[in-house]
């Protein structure tokens, strides 16, 4: 069976393109796959987190994947921080990186972009990110488009260490879902959807109600043609909102555009709306049941174990490789 290894940040509220990108598709793997997903709370420490937050914001995302449909019983589901093997692979493989390389990837450019103080992490952060991948030999990485350069450095580092060192590392692939691989801004829909958005108003939390759901999908920016049709580059609005309607039916781009020829943007946008509050209802409801159980920390606790035995033994293969330590009798 192919192994597949995905992870989120915790560094804020999960965003509907963190669901339709990548929590959705999890949901569609887990049956086929040997599958690991992780909380990557050491990431979310490459930028500046109250302490409270994080904990806070780590449990609430654990619990959004189980919400979304994650089965404990067929994937692994785990906090980065609870693996040690992913800080110590992370390491090594910084050992393996060059600064060029990581000085290139453009969410290290974007994110340091006129800032006076940028950590170490915030530059090193790909390293790990291979770690946690490499760690568990997976074959395929589901990610939004935003994560693809990561992966082809992942792929890199990988073949530079099996090169140099010895061959122990499964080169990964990233799995890019065709539509809602980049779900935009509401209200600047040329720049993705993200929850570092200041702007709460272009992007739909997990969490929102109903009533913020709908506000937001009808004062989503779009054009003023009138006609709703795909095209990306001219109805960047629309074309965004014909995706996330299309991956929350099933229904075919070409399929909606001809169920609202003639009709007008309002009766579009409502439409849109109900259909993404059809879709995260019921994920709330059974997120809230979660936060209130006890039946989380034992997930999590479960999840941890199993990835630790598992992430444990590549980083001792690792160590040897590259001869740290003494030789194990
Ligand atoms: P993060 O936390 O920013 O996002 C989590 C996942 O959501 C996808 N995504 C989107 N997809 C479609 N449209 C959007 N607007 C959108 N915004 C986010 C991302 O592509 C991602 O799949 N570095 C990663 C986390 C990570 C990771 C890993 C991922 C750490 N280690 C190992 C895969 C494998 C990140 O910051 O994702």
């Amino acid at each position: 069976m192919k192994t597949i290894f995905s992870g989120i940040q915790p560094s804020g509220t999960i965003t509907l393109g963190n669901y339709i990108g990548a929590m959705k598709q999890f949901v569609e793997l887990q049956d086929e796959y040997n599958c690991y997903f992780c909380i990557v709370d050491e990431h979310a420490i490459t930028v500046p987190q109250d302490r409270l937050q994080l904990r806070q914001n780590t449990r609430s995302l654990a619990a959004l994947y189980l919400a979304s449909g994650i089965d404990p019983e067929k994937a692994t589901l785990f906090i980065q921080s609870e693996v040690p093997a992913h800080a110590q692979a992370g390491w090594m493989l910084q050992c393996v990186a060059y600064i060029g390389e990581l000085e290139r990837m453009t969410q290290f450019k974007d994110k340091s972009a006129g800032k006076e103080a940028v950590t170490a992490g915030l530059l090193t952060y790909p390293p790990l990110m291979a770690a946690d991948i490499l760690l568990y030999s997976a074959d395929l990485v589901p990610v939004g488009e935003d994560q693809k350069q990561h992966i082809e450095l992942t792929r890199d580092l990988a073949e530079r260490f099996n090169k140099k060192y010895n061959d122990i590392f499964t080169i990964p692939e990233a799995r890019i879902p065709k539509v809602g691989a980049r779900i935009m801004s509401l209200q600047d829909p040329l720049k993705k959807m993200s929850k570092s958005d200041a702007n709460t108003k272009g992007f739909i939390s997990m969490l929102d109600t109903p009533k913020q759901i709908e506000k937001k999908i009808k004062s989503a920016v779009t054009d003023s043609e009138g006609i709703v049709k795909y095209d990306k580059a001219n109805k960047p609005g629309i074309s965004n909102l014909l995706s996330i309607y299309s991956i929350l039916t099933n229904q075919s781009i070409q399929e909606l555009e001809l169920a609202y020829e003639g009709k007008g943007y309002g009766d579009f946008k409502s439409d849109v709306a109900e259909v993404v509050v059809k879709a995260i209802e019921p994920v709330q409801t059974r997120y809230q049941e979660l936060m209130e159980s006890s039946e989380l920390d034992d997930i999590l606790d479960r999840g941890a174990e199993k990835a630790n035995l598992v992430a444990g033994k590549m980083v001792k293969k690792m160590e040897n490789a590259m001869g740290l330590g003494r030789k194990r009798r």
